[in-house]
């Protein structure tokens, strides 16, 4: 099927699922036991009703923004997702081409299947990319990652990865097996023994708030990028200036760590009304479930400045490589400005409360 005549995010599911393994379809539609946050998160975005004001020249309508600085021509970016090369042989450097020519900013995981060093080879010199973090039991492969992350200077920020300190319960990754052995296969011996350096031991569950930043700020001094958090509580001691936190990104993991864990939404509407000041402190990014310009502009209504996108680029790849990937970031993109423009907003800023009702929301 060619992906030009894909028209939105679930045709590019559809699509995915026929062409890859078995093996690989669990790996990306899993999520812990029941899926039950996995669908609300995408479901909870139904629930929020847009605001459209009319009467206003919509013409204009311009989705660049930055985020922690780094200009990006929308506020959608990739979010970290581990083994690209499940779903298309060019992997997370096909995800990387489709970012540069789209202008948007990739997050690449710590178990992706190609080295950093070759996902950002072919980068512009414009092009921006975050590096998630999982802190192994080993640290000091942590730290020998992270030294060869400080060397690239395409990586602006780091983003350290907090809810998974144990893997969720996913029962069609034990089902249909080990998703490793496959890339085993596929990888040329030289670059599985690269990978091999920065691939995943264990977890280290020791993690905390003031030990575990001072060991990264002696690692780096690339801004800290928190993923995982699901609550006011943790968003504000996040915000906590001595703690030197950069953003935060509001996600249960796509529904794959902890089942009935809160979607992002839910903890914008929380820190909203607890800790608004937040949002001024320090960068608040989502992700989870969206497929559609009108849940961007719905999590962007909230505080959000930036949106993720994890399992929609790896259907993009897995549909039609590095176009695939493109194809879907320019859905989004036009979705979201046909959202904007139908509620007479321009810019990205200017959405705000006013134009949602959350009625619906606050009642679940
Ligand atoms: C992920 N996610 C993830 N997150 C992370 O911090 N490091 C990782 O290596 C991975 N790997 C990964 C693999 C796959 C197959 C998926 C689907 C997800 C989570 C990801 O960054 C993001 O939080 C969710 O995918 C967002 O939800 P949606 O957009 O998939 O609904």
């Amino acid at each position: 099927v060619p992906v030009h005549t894909l028209l939105n995010m679930d045709e590019f599911e559809e699509v995915a699922t026929k062409k890859i393994s078995k093996k690989a379809w669990a790996y990306y539609y899993s999520a812990a036991d029941d899926l039950i946050t996995k669908r609300f998160n995408t479901e909870v975005f139904r629930s929020i009703l847009l605001r459209p004001r009319v009467f206003i020249d919509c013409t204009e309508c311009n989705l660049n923004t930055s985020l922690l600085g780094n200009p990006t021509s929308m506020p959608i970016y990739v979010s970290p997702a581990a083994q690209a090369r499940l779903g298309h042989p060019s992997g997370e450097a096909g995800i990387s081409e489709a970012c540069q020519s789209m202008g948007t900013i990739q997050i690449i995981s710590n178990s992706a299947s190609m080295t950093p060093e070759q996902i950002v080879a072919n980068a512009s010199p414009n092009q921006s990319f975050g590096w998630q973090l999982y802190v192994q039991d080993n640290r000091s492969r942590s730290e020998a990652m992270i030294a060869r992350i400080n060397n690239l200077s395409a990586i602006k920020f780091l983003v350290l990865t907090l809810d998974t300190p144990v893997m969720g319960k996913r029962e069609d990754d034990q089902r249909f097996g080990n998703v490793i052995d496959e890339l085993t296969e596929q990888a040329s011996p030289e670059s599985w023994k690269q990978r091999d350096k920065q691939a995943f031991a264990g977890m280290d569950p020791t993690l905390t708030w003031t030990e575990t930043l001072a060991w990264l700020a002696r690692h780096t001094s690339l801004p800290i990028v928190l993923k995982g958090v699901q609550t006011h509580e943790d968003a504000y001691i996040a915000s906590l200036h001595r703690l030197q936190v950069k953003g935060i990104i509001l996600s249960n993991h796509g529904g794959r760590s902890l089942d009935t864990s809160p979607p992002a939404v839910h903890t914008l509407l929380e820190i909203r009304k607890y800790c608004p000041e937040v949002f001024d402190r320090i960068e608040v990014w989502v992700d989870g479930g969206v497929r559609r310009g009108t849940d961007v502009v719905k999590a962007l209504c909230l505080g959000a400045k930036g949106v993720g996108i994890g399992r929609p680029p790896l259907w993009g790849l897995a549909a039609g490589g590095a176009d695939g990937v493109k194809r879907t970031l320019q859905i989004l993109v036009d979705e979201t400005k046909t959202c904007m423009r139908l509620l007479g907003v321009q810019r990205p800023d200017q959405l705000g409360m006013q134009h949602i009702n959350t009625r619906l929301v606050e009642q679940q």
